[in-house]
């Protein structure tokens, strides 16, 4: 029977923005994802409608602090005031970890406050108190969609090089006050994401940046970012003698459609340019291929003389990071199916199933990326997201018999385990996304399911927000016990 490393850090993973609510308890200010507004009846294919947000979106949801119908973001699963419930079924499970977020919006309300929300900080201290009552080890997720909305209105989001400052202040802040309580961090949170949604990950606004290039926008809001997350590594380890501190990157797998070379390559340079961010990150620099295409695109950074130094000396020390599909790249898409998927939109690969949303099952491709990421960086690698969001059915009897979950996981863990037991790779933990069912960061639905535990409530936010074990709790729970697939 193939078995996990001892000490493997079985989890599950959630973010404050999609699963706390409490948005404007405590002293918490607003944050950029608290006037992200659902769409509901957009179609999935139509990515950019759920993520591009104008400043006349951002009035509106100002404007109607009361709505939490549009806003569902706002109440989350109500983690806030559900914590002691969720920890203890956590722990029923077995859980080892807990990857979660800090609202910054909680710690510091505007973002620019000198003094922290001591509520905020209180609320905090008690989750992980309770997290490690049952022995689970915090995994903290520093910037998780979570930029606190005035940075956004008064600084103009990460572009604004002030923010740096401003994010290491609530660095110092949140590793002074949990120095005992918490020794795994991560930085930002899917930190190549900008690109794809400027707004939820860097506060970018495009129609506030008139007459700019939006896209060197974008990159020098980056640049601040990498600056910000070398720094927060140097006060993270700094302040926390023995903390661990990760990257965490959207592994997007592209594979060519076809071997013909120019599908081949052109699948080789949609994978460059997926891990520039992390390449950065990891190895203190910008690779070879951001810079050639800064270079083409005449986009120019703006650096303070200290910045390649600070990203130099304190890398990542290890590699995060989701994944949930693959798909195809090819030099010509000419006539091919597209199909959504980890926000993106791409080649449909006709070989693999899809989700109820289109993403793309690929178990595989989890082993080929953690043995191409593990080729690539010579790091432990931890997966901190991974999983299958459903339209569940919770049974008059209050049960969900959700077996195609436990299908999807258990083939993910079967490779996961080939990758460490065949292919040698260092891996540390799994957190599955979301352990607890959640708001989708895409679609805003809660009817996106990815939990092993359902929350009763709609996309309305209607319903009792009980918690039920799902049939995969039970599954997980064993998989947790046998540190094994084979039971
Ligand atoms: C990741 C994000 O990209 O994918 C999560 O880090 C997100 O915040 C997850 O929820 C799943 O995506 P979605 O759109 O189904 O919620």
């Amino acid at each position: 029977m193939k078995k996990f490393p001892e000490g493997f850090l079985w989890g599950g993973a959630t973010a404050a923005n999609q699963f706390e609510g409490g948005w404007n308890l405590g002293g918490k200010g607003w944050s950029v994802s608290d006037v992200a507004r659902a769409h509901f009846d957009a179609d999935v294919k139509d990515y950019n409608k759920h993520v591009s947000i104008t400043t006349k979106d951002i009035e509106e949801g100002l404007a109607h602090p009361e709505d939490e119908v549009n806003y569902p973001k706002r109440h989350g699963s109500d983690f806030y005031h559900h914590y002691k419930e969720d920890i203890a079924l956590m722990a029923e499970m077995g859980f080892k970890t807990y990857r979660m977020s800090i609202a910054w919006s909680r710690i510091f309300p505007n973002g620019d406050d000198l003094e922290p929300n001591e509520e905020g900080l209180k609320f905090y201290d008690d989750v992980f108190d309770e997290l490690l009552k049952y022995g689970i080890e915090p995994l903290v997720t520093m910037s998780h969609y979570e930029p606190p909305l005035n940075l956004v209105l008064n600084y103009d989001g990460w572009y604004s090089r002030e923010v740096i400052g401003f994010f290491t202040r609530f660095v110092e802040t949140i590793c002074t006050r949990y120095k005992n309580k918490v020794k795994y961090w991560l930085t930002f949170n899917e930190v190549d994401s900008m690109i794809r949604h400027p707004y939820t990950t860097g506060g970018l606004v495009e129609d506030r940046f008139e007459g700019k290039n939006f896209e060197e926008v974008i990159f020098q809001a980056m640049h601040h970012q990498f600056v910000a997350s070398a720094l927060a590594t140097k006060i993270c380890h700094e302040i926390v003698p023995d903390s661990k501190v990760g990257c965490m990157l959207t592994k997007l797998t592209y594979y060519p459609y076809t071997c013909k070379p120019e599908d081949v390559l052109a699948a080789q340079q949609k994978m460059r340019s997926t891990y520039a961010y992390s390449d950065t990150q990891v190895f203190g620099e910008y690779p070879a291929y951001l810079l050639s295409y800064f270079k083409n695109n005449n986009i120019n950074i703006v650096k303070e003389a200290d910045d390649d130094r600070i990203m130099k000396e304190y890398p990542v020390d290890f590699i995060s990071f989701s994944y949930y599909m693959s798909s195809c790249e090819a030099a010509d898409k000419t006539g091919l199916d597209v199909t959504p998927g980890n926000t993106i939109l791409a080649v449909k690969n006709p070989y693999l199933e899809t989700s109820q949303w289109g993403w793309q099952i690929d178990p595989l491709g989890l082993r080929i990326s953690l043995v191409e990421l593990y080729d690539r960086y010579r790091k432990p690698l931890f997966i901190v997201e991974n999983g299958l969001g459903a339209r569940d059915v919770l049974t008059e009897d209050k049960k969900v018999h959700d077996q195609y979950r436990i299908e999807y996981l258990k083939k993910h863990f079967e490779c996961m385990l080939d990758a460490i037991v065949e292919d040698g790779v260092e891996l540390m933990g799994y957190t599955s996304w979301a352990c607890i069912d959640l708001i989708s960061e895409s679609t805003k639905q809660i009817s996106k399911r990815y939990g092993y535990i359902y929350v009763d409530i709609d996309d309305y936010g209607n319903g009792t927000y009980n918690r039920y074990r799902k049939d995969s709790f039970y599954w997980y729970k064993k998989v947790i016990e046998n540190n094994s697939v084979d039971f």
